[in-house]
């Protein structure tokens, strides 16, 4: 049967029908709201590149905390810039490290049984180069070296989840990290503490306005020797199915509006939990626009959230979840 039997338009004739025939869902308890914890009291330092985004002191993140439970959000992602950097990064595993601290404040607070406390896990806000890993200088060249950075890695897991950590979320993208996190929590008794591995990660210019935000730019070079090449999605299965063999949970793909046929892809093939992280530069060049008038910024944001969501993601990280929150309450 084809028209004029059949009329497409007829069930988008009023919003009820539309709501009705509606594929797909997106609720607050979907979204992740990543926060940056600085140290101080009482600091709420603007993101020039990320209109709506701070760097919190910790009793500011509290306050956020329990806004995004009274929002219904399912959790927030925890980032950290530590009062000092070195060239191990070991602010990121240390006992009192920026992100602890938040953790045990977070975790003592009304809103942590609302919110799910997932804790990224990478080095490069708390190295002196910025790398994701431990740097190996020759000359004019350098390299991240895997397995020493790896060692490092499960060390900070294991201290996130004795913080208080719920999911320990690995973005660094050395290759052997989610089996090594694994062990490494596993002989901590920290047993039940689930990972969420970014698994594809890819090398993105969206990152710009993060690295602003967490302060970790690399002072020489890029992540193109860890991080993905744009161009493969063949790859991105692998790399995903290496993650699920060596113990991850979910699954995190990132970023997302780039990447949403990697999204499709990975949900065809796999049945585990899937994230997509919406980044900063999507945040930020959609905020762009909406500040010259060139988008409808409410309108914009849903399509963009719904878009990852139709793609297939469970669920996903994004810099607009208060906003979106308060618009499908
Ligand atoms: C840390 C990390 C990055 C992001 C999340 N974790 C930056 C990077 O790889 O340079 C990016 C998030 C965003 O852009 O919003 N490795």
């Amino acid at each position: 049967m084809a028209f004029p039997q059949v009329r497409m338009r007829r069930l988008r004739q009023s919003e009820p029908l539309r709501a009705l025939v509606r594929e797909t869902a997106l609720a607050p308890g979907d979204l992740i709201y990543p926060l940056f914890l600085c140290p101080g009291e009482g600091v709420r330092r603007p993101v020039s590149s990320m209109p709506g985004v701070f760097n919190l002191s910790v009793d500011e993140a509290v306050r956020e905390a329990e806004e995004a439970a009274a929002l219904g959000l399912g959790g927030l992602l925890l980032f950290g810039l530590p009062e000092s950097k070195d060239v191990t990064g070991s602010g990121a595993w240390e006992e009192n490290g920026i992100v602890q601290q938040g953790l045990r404040a977070l975790k003592s607070s009304a809103a942590a049984n609302k919110l799910v406390l997932i804790a990224d896990v990478c080095l490069c806000e708390y190295t002196s180069h910025g790398h994701c890993g431990v740097v190996v200088r020759n000359g004019e060249s350098f390299a991240v070296d895997n397995d020493p950075s790896v060692a490092l890695l499960a060390r900070t897991a294991v201290s996130l989840a004795r913080a208080g950590a719920d999911v320990v979320a690995p973005s660094d993208m050395m290759d052997g990290r989610v089996g090594a996190i694994r062990q490494a929590l596993d002989e901590a008794s920290c047993l039940n503490t689930p990972i969420l591995s970014y698994a594809s990660k890819f090398a993105s210019a969206f990152y710009g306005p993060f690295r602003e935000a967490a302060d970790s730019a690399p002072q020489f070079g890029d992540r193109k020797t860890y991080q993905m090449d744009s161009a493969n999605r063949r790859e991105a299965l692998r790399e995903i199915e290496l993650d699920i063999e060596e113990g991850a949970d979910m699954i995190l793909i990132k970023p997302a509006m780039p990447y949403l046929d990697v999204i499709h892809a990975a949900r065809e093939r796999f049945g585990l939990a899937l994230g997509a992280y919406q980044v900063s530069g999507e945040y930020s060049m959609l905020h762009a626009a909406f500040e010259k008038g060139w988008l409808d910024g409410d309108r914009a944001m849903m399509e963009s959230l719904v878009s990852i969501r139709r793609a297939g993601a469970d669920f996903i990280v994004t810099y607009f979840a208060k906003d979106a929150a308060r618009l499908l309450r």
